[in-house]
């Protein structure tokens, strides 16, 4: 499978933060959607209405997941803040029925002194990969890397799929569906997202490893 990745400098911005001259994205989605098999488009928030309006025109498939950026750049007088950003994606290949479900939002905080704007973190990479179920025997083509990150998780990721979500509620075991509902209860119970439920005395990096399920007594 070939796969497009494009994290062009936002619309507006590339003089601003990159000292160059806009990107045509129009001309970008045609050849993203044109001469791959999957892609993947990162984008700003404000910049969504205007890309998904030229995809609809081409009739072209496609999804928005979601980036949340928990620690994002707050600037002055931008209230509320931007802190989370759309990404764009088409194509790919199917997934069966074995494979984990991967969410299509992501909550990971930016990344700090790469040197660039919007350099991606190493988890949103894996995401993306999964985002089209791609394997490592594809070909991927980043087309505007930046740093590189991209690339260079490409070329150590194992195919494990990075299924998105937030951190704390990727690596639970299994739980039986009643389990589950006496989770969600307990959450709604203490206004808590089900995840944060934990057994007392485990802390918050031992949580991934342990049982969400609490115990009653405790309670
Ligand atoms: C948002 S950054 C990419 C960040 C990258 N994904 C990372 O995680 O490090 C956009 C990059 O594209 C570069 N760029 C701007 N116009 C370009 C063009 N026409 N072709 C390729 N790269 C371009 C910018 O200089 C900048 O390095």
């Amino acid at each position: 499978m070939r796969i497009a990745y494009a994290d062009p400098p936002y619309i507006g911005q590339a003089r601003k933060h990159y000292q160059c001259e806009e990107v045509d994205h129009h001309q970008l989605i045609d050849r993203l959607a044109g001469d791959y098999d999957a892609w993947l488009l990162s984008a700003s928030a404000p910049s969504l209405p205007s890309l998904t309006t030229y995809l609809d025109s081409l009739k072209v498939s496609y999804r928005v997941a979601v980036w949340v950026k928990p620690f994002a750049a707050f600037k002055v007088n931008v209230n509320p803040a931007y802190a989370w950003e759309p990404v764009l994606f088409g194509g790919g290949r199917p997934f069966v029925r074995y494979q984990p479900t991967v969410r299509d939002w992501l909550a990971e905080s930016m990344t700090l002194r790469k040197g660039l704007c919007g350099a991606k973190p190493p988890r949103f990479c894996r995401w993306i990969f999964s985002l089209v179920n791609a394997e490592p025997s594809d070909e991927l083509t980043d087309l505007f890397p930046g740093t590189g990150i991209v690339g260079r998780e490409w070329a150590s990721w194992d195919g494990s799929p990075e299924i998105g979500g937030a951190p704390v509620a990727l690596k639970h075991r299994s739980i039986s569906l009643r389990e589950a509902t006496h989770n969600s209860r307990v959450a709604r119970w203490l206004d808590l997202p089900a995840a944060e439920i934990r057994p007392p005395g485990v802390s918050l990096d031992e949580r991934d490893a342990r049982a969400v399920v609490p115990d009653k007594e405790a309670l």
